[in-house]
C-alpha cells in the first residue's frame, strides 16, 4: 500500500484548526503529525511514497453532497449527468462522496427501483456514493419494503408533498410512512411544497397567458412551502419520526423549522447554493417576465424574491444552526432539447439546477464575506452530512482511522466560473456563469488516491465505492 503525506497545511475541522501534517497509508488516514515532530521518524517526508505540499493552504475533509440526482428520469427527460460525469465533476469541486436518490416510481416495487440505481451507479462513480430511497408510491408493498432498507445501507428515504401524479404522497400516505420510519430508525426527508395547490395556481397563470419561467416562481409561492413544512413537522411530531426538510428556500419555512427545534423536536433543514445566491428577480426573471433565459434556473423549491429577504434568511439559518447542511440538489438539464421542452409553458420545463462542482467554492464565499467561520464551512459541507446520514467516523473528519478523503483548499487561489467549457458537469450552460470565486480546490484525495491535482483529473470511473450507511448519529 502506498503512503502519502500532506504537509505544511492548516487542518480544519468542524471544531477548530491546527497546523499538522496528515499521514495516509493506503485508503486511510493513520496520523496527524505536529510539524517538526520526529515521533514517526526523523524525516517522514522522505520515507513516504508521495508528499502533497499544502503550505499556506487549508486541509479539509472531502465534501459530502447529500442531495444529488444523477440520471434522474424527470419532466419528460433525464438529468443530464451520468454517475460518471457527475461524480467526476464532484471530484473537481472537492466533493468526495455523494448521496443520490434511488427512485421507486409509482406502481413499481421499491426493490426494482433500488436495483436499477445500483445498476446505473455501480462501476461508474469516480468518488464514493450512497443512496437515499425515494418512495414514490406509499402502499402496503412499499411500506413493507422499507423494512429492508437499513440492511441495504440506506437509512433515509424521501417523500414528496409536491408533484401530483409523479412522486406525490398525500397526508395519509405520509403518516403511514413516518410511522414505519419511526419504528425502523429511518430519517424521513421531505420535499415540502403543497403540490395540489401549486398545480392550480400554475394552471391559472398559464391560462392568463403567463407562460414564461418567471411564473414558475410565482406559482410556487412561499406560502406553499411554509404550509407544507409546517404540516410535515406536525406529522413527524405526531409519529415521533425525525424529519429532514430538503432544499429549504423560504424564510418562513426556516422559521417553522426554528420553532420546532426550539420545542426540542428532531427536525432538520438543508438549503442549497442557489437559495443563498440567486433570486426570482435576477435569474428566473432574466430576459423579462416572458424571457426564456430564466429556464436555466427553474428548480423546486423555486428561487425566491431578494426583496423579501429569503437569501439573507438562509445565511442566517446556517449561522444559527436552524439549517444544518448545504447540499446541491444537483439535477442538471441542458437548455437544448431539455429545458426547451417548456418553451411556451413553464409547467413543462424540467426542474433542476446543476451545481455539484461548485458547492465547496460557493459556500467558501460565506467565509470570505464573514457570514460563516472556516469551521462552520467544513461542518455544513462535510461533517454534518456524515453524521446526519450515518457515515460518521469514516467520512467528514480528518482523523486516524477515517477514510483519506481530503481536499487541499487554497484561500489565495481564484476560480472563475464561466460557460460550459469551464466546468465538468454534462451541461450546455452553467447556472453559475460569471461567478468569481475567492479560493481554489487544489488537490483532491479520495480514499488515498489523488484524483485532482495540478489542474488535472487523475481519477477513474469505478474508483468510487457504494457506501453502506448506518443510522443517523447526529441529532442536535
Ligand atoms: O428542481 C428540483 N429540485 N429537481 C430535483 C427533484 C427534487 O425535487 O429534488
Ligand atoms: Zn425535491
Ligand atoms: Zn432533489
Ligand atoms: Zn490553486
Amino acid at each position: 500500500m502506498s503512503t502519502l503525506l500532506i504537509s505544511g497545511g492548516t487542518v480544519v475541522s468542524a471544531t477548530g484548526r491546527t497546523r499538522a501534517d496528515v499521514l495516509v497509508d493506503g485508503e486511510r488516514i493513520v496520523a496527524l503529525v505536529e510539524p517538526g515532530s520526529t515521533a514517526l521518524g526523523a524525516d517522514l517526508a522522505s520515507s513516504v511514497d508521495r508528499v502533497v505540499d499544502a503550505t499556506d493552504k487549508y486541509v479539509i475533509p472531502g465534501g459530502i453532497d447529500a442531495h444529488t440526482h444523477m440520471e434522474l428520469p424527470f419532466g419528460g427527460t433525464q438529468a443530464s449527468d451520468t454517475f460518471e460525469t457527475g461524480t467526476t465533476a464532484a471530484a473537481w469541486g472537492g466533493t468526495t462522496s455523494i448521496i443520490d436518490f434511488a427512485v421507486q416510481k409509482y406502481g413499481e416495487a421499491v426493490e426494482t427501483g433500488l436495483a436499477a440505481w445500483h445498476e446505473k451507479a455501480g462501476g461508474n462513480c469516480a468518488v464514493d456514493y450512497g443512496f437515499h430511497q425515494i418512495i414514490g408510491g406509499v402502499d402496503e408493498q412499499s411500506l413493507k419494503a422499507m423494512e429492508t432498507l437499513v440492511d441495504e445501507g440506506i437509512t433515509s428515504y424521501k417523500l414528496f408533498m409536491a408533484y401530483p401524479g409523479v412522486f406525490y404522497s398525500d397526508d395519509a400516505q405520509i403518516l403511514k410512512a413516518m410511522q414505519k420510519a419511526a419504528e425502523l430508525g429511518l430519517m424521513t426527508m421531505m420535499h415540502a411544497e403543497n403540490g395540489p395547490a401549486i398545480d392550480v395556481l400554475a394552471e391559472q397563470l398559464y391560462n392568463q397567458g403567463k407562460t414564461g419561467p418567471y411564473f414558475h416562481g410565482i406559482a410556487r409561492a412561499w406560502q406553499m412551502e411554509e404550509e407544507a413544512t409546517h404540516r410535515a413537522i406536525m406529522l413527524a411530531d405526531l409519529t415521533n419520526a425525525p424529519l429532514y426538510v430538503v432544499h429549504v428556500s423560504a424564510k418562513q419555512a426556516v422559521a417553522q423549522l426554528a420553532a420546532a427545534r426550539d420545542r426540542g423536536k428532531n427536525v432538520f433543514g438543508e438549503t442549497c447554493p442557489q437559495y443563498l445566491y440567486l433570486s426570482l428577480e435576477e435569474q428566473l426573471g432574466a430576459g423579462g417576465e416572458d424571457g426564456f433565459e430564466g429556464a436555466k434556473w427553474v428548480c423546486s423549491t423555486p428561487l425566491r424574491s431578494r426583496a423579501e429577504g429569503h437569501q439573507d434568511a438562509m445565511w442566517a439559518g446556517l449561522r444559527t444552526n436552524d439549517l444544518q447542511m448545504v447540499s446541491t440538489d444537483h439535477c442538471p438539464f441542458c437548455m437544448k432539447d431539455q429545458k426547451e421542452l417548456g418553451r411556451g409553458d413553464f409547467r413543462a420545463i424540467p426542474n433542476g439546477i446543476g451545481s455539484i462542482e461548485h458547492r465547496m467554492d460557493l459556500l467558501y464565499q460565506g467565509v470570505v464575506t464573514g457570514e460563516l467561520t472556516l469551521e462552520r464551512w467544513v461542518e455544513l459541507t462535510s461533517t454534518t452530512p456524515a453524521r446526519m446520514f450515518g457515515l460518521h467516523g469514516t467520512k467528514g473528519v480528518i482523523a486516524p482511522g477515517a477514510d483519506a478523503d481530503i481536499v487541499v483548499y487554497d484561500p489565495n487561489g481564484h476560480t472563475s466560473i464561466g460557460y460550459e467549457q469551464t466546468h465538468h458537469m454534462n451541461m450546455d450552460h452553467s447556472a453559475w456563469e460569471g461567478f468569481e470565486i475567492d479560493g481554489h480546490v487544489d488537490v483532491v484525495i479520495s480514499r488515498g488516491s489523488v484524483v485532482v491535482s495540478d489542474g488535472a483529473f487523475h481519477g477513474r470511473a469505478g474508483h468510487g465505492k457504494f457506501l453502506k450507511r448506518g443510522l443517523t448519529q447526529y441529532l442536535s
